[in-house]
């Protein structure tokens, strides 16, 4: 019997490659930058799974593309809003993703950009290394405290919650806006459920941490950046298109908010022409917020999982359309 054969889209931590190299033959796209979409159309025609990453656009003509015989598709990431799920979903193809593993990671992350910005750390690096340290400046640098002050967060899943736990060290009120209110967990947290417009207009920290879906798309407008206060600041770790990148630069330059810090952008990469990137009042990171050793590799191991079992034809740990199994 021959093996089946895998296209992995880049490299990844060795782990998960040589757990995916025990049960199939494997070709991984070497260059440091993503396979360009036709090329990834010829490279995954006839195999019998796809390991892919968040920048690979993964549509119903690139699944066509692969052929009938694919059996899983394999996400390494949490987020899949590069998928057409529903077209995977019609043609019986199960999608994985890494849910879990990178909420503390995440979070971490979220909360190291939250006090970057409070705190100018970035601008305080610039200035340093730019030679322009010449004494103790009593009036210089000033931001404002994190200890007491109110977060409010937007999307309380996993990394929500995770930020919460982290503000409890700083006695930070928590307000927090979801879909839906969750109760379980408030008391937990000390966490407030409010209404999306409170929210806005009483944290001096807003973080976002919605999924990206047609609902939250540019969801921080113009009209929601109005409502944050002028000493606020608003960080992004969720997805980059949740934030109108214009609508952002209006209100950071017009001391609409007073700072943001995000992790991701739209596009990504950002625009080097980025009117954003002139601005001191922003700190932007290239979407690392899940960087750390321990869960890349924990994302490569669970991804080579989904991956095994799609190819064995058993159910996927961690499936995002499990609505596949239902048509069995
Ligand atoms: C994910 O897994 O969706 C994250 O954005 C990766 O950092």
């Amino acid at each position: 019997m021959t093996n089946p054969r895998i296209f992995v889209t880049r490299l990844i931590p060795e782990k998960g490659l040589e757990m995916v190299r025990q049960n199939a033959d494997v070709e991984v796209w070497q260059d440091p930058l993503p396979p360009p979409y036709e090329t990834l159309m010829q490279k995954v025609k006839g195999v019998d799974a796809l390991l892919c990453l968040l920048t690979d656009k993964i549509d119903a003509s690139l699944m066509d593309a692969i052929g009938p015989q694919v059996r899983v598709i394999s996400q390494m990431a949490v987020g899949f809003d590069n998928i057409d799920i529903a077209a995977a979903t019609s043609r019986g193809i199960p999608i994985g993703n890494t849910p879990g593993v990178l909420t503390d990671t995440t979070a971490d992350f979220a909360w190291a950009l939250l006090m970057a910005a409070a705190r100018r750390v970035a601008e305080g690096d610039k200035f340093t290394r730019a030679g322009r340290w010449k004494t103790w400046g009593p009036i210089d640098f000033l931001g404002p405290d994190v200890t007491g002050a109110t977060l409010g967060i937007i999307g309380f899943g996993r990394i929500g919650q995770g930020l919460a736990k982290r503000a409890q060290g700083f006695d930070m009120r928590i307000l927090y806006f979801d879909t839906r209110r969750k109760p379980e967990v408030e008391q937990k947290y000390h966490a407030q459920y409010v209404e999306l417009n409170t929210l806005l207009r009483e944290a001096d920290f807003v973080s976002l941490h919605t999924v990206l879906s047609p609902e939250t798309h540019h969801f921080m407008d113009d009209a929601r950046l109005g409502m944050m206060k002028p000493s606020a600041i608003l960080i992004n770790a969720a997805r980059g298109p949740v934030v109108d990148p214009e609508a952002l630069y209006r209100a950071l330059s017009s001391g609409t908010i007073a700072y943001a810090a995000l992790d991701v952008t739209e596009p990504e990469p950002i625009n080097p022409d980025s009117p954003l990137l002139k601005l001191d009042n922003i700190v932007i990171a290239p979407h690392i917020a899940s960087a750390s050793f321990q869960t890349r590799n924990k994302m490569a191991t669970m991804a080579a999982e989904n991956l095994i079992a799609g190819l064995k034809g058993e159910r996927l740990p961690n499936c995002v359309n499990p609505q596949v199994y239902a048509r069995d």
